[in-house]
């Protein structure tokens, strides 16, 4: 059985419900986190903690717990889980109202956390990936259940036999439908800066630093769509699917059509670092 918090209870996921007038479920007037969870400690939990404010911030909720409230009730969702490696679902709604598109009166927000087991990824399989128009808004850097764009790509990249939707913008490669993109051009890696277009995913910030530390150089610059498709090596990265190869943008393989040297090498140095924090002190 899965257990998950609603609104200061803990339940089984099948008890839990939202009255339909949740703006969650009206406007998608929400926001969300994922945090990968290993061996019953969450990863990179501050910084998810962070985004998760910043998020909130971006879209006027007010934070309804301080930090520790949060480590705790994940703390206790991961228990009742029973531990492992697990994927825990964080989701925030302004709360249930009139359907009006500001709420005229103050509002008590929806507060949903769910888990559910995270099969270990170790060495995560090689993908193919198609490159779509980036047709999302202008703030793809909150991070809102509004998903419907992300999810209308991800279609779009099943019906073509592919995994996920590569995204441009006038020219440049914002990231993927539910990843950040990483290309290894001419041996240097580079990935797509910071900016309104992409989320600042915990995964790709964790490489850059990774990168960084090992002296492998990585440049967070702009990525052409022509780079995109020259490239020698594509990687996909976010907290569930961890450091993804792909290996066919539109049929055509990418390198070799396997997985090249430098992501053998970097996926390593990401799995020590999962190991090294399973085994660190608390
Ligand atoms: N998605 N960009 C988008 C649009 C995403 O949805 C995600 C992750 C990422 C990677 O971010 P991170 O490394 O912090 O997971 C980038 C999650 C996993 C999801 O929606 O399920």
């Amino acid at each position: 059985m899965s257990w998950v918090y609603l609104n200061g209870a803990f339940l089984p996921l099948q008890e839990a419900r939202v009255p339909v007038m949740d703006r969650g479920f009206i406007f998608g007037d929400a926001i969300y986190e994922v945090i990968p969870v290993y061996s019953g400690r969450p990863f990179r939990l501050e910084q998810h903690l962070l985004r998760l404010e910043n998020s909130l911030a971006a879209v006027r909720i007010e934070a309804p717990f301080p930090r520790a409230q949060w480590r705790s009730l994940i703390g206790r969702i991961i228990a009742e889980n029973g531990g492992g490696d697990q994927s825990v679902y964080v989701q925030l709604s302004r709360g249930v109202s009139e359907r009006d598109h500001v709420p005229v009166t103050p509002l008590e927000v929806t507060v949903f956390i769910m888990s559910k087991p995270l099969k270990a990824c170790g060495s995560p399989e090689p993908v193919s990936a198609i490159v779509c128009s980036d047709f999302r808004w202008g703030r793809c850097d909150i991070k809102t259940a509004s998903l419907i764009a992300n999810v209308l790509l991800r279609y779009q990249a099943m019906d073509a036999g592919a995994w996920e939707a590569i995204l441009v913008r006038d020219g440049w490669v914002t990231e993927g439908a539910a990843s950040n993109v990483f290309v290894v051009d001419d041996g240097l890696i580079k990935t797509p800066p910071r900016s309104p277009h992409i989320l600042p995913g915990i995964t790709r910030d964790l490489l850059v630093e990774m990168l960084g530390a090992n002296v492998i150089p990585c440049a967070e610059t702009p990525v052409s769509e022509a780079e995109l498709w020259q490239a020698q090596e594509i990687w996909l990265t976010s907290s569930t699917r961890e450091i993804v190869p792909v290996v066919r943008l539109n049929k055509t393989p990418v390198g070799e059509g396997v997985p090249g040297p430098l992501w053998v090498r970097v996926n390593a140095m990401y799995q020590q670092a999962k190991q090294a924090f399973v085994f660190e002190d608390p």
